[in-house]
């Protein structure tokens, strides 16, 4: 089975699919789901390395491609 990491818009990565978590000396770390962890990639988590939608509190950098047109 293939594993499937998807980039969420302004969230943390989905990764969907059999795979073992370890930390930084090869521990096992449990994750709620066998298949289905949401990892966070912005850093404000408070259950690292799970999201826990802290990026929502963390601002955003503009995006042009969906912000109003200043003109
Ligand atoms: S990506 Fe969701 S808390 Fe960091």
């Amino acid at each position: 089975m293939t594993v499937r990491i998807r980039v969420t818009r302004f969230g943390g990565y989905v990764v969907e699919g059999p795979v073992e978590l370890v930390d930084w000396e090869g521990q096992p770390i449990t994750a709620p789901r066998p298949d289905r962890v949401q990892l966070c990639r912005c850093g404000a988590t408070a259950n690292p390395p799970f999201c826990d939608g802290s990026h929502n509190r963390v601002p955003r950098p503009p995006d042009p491609e969906h912000e109003p047109d200043a003109g």
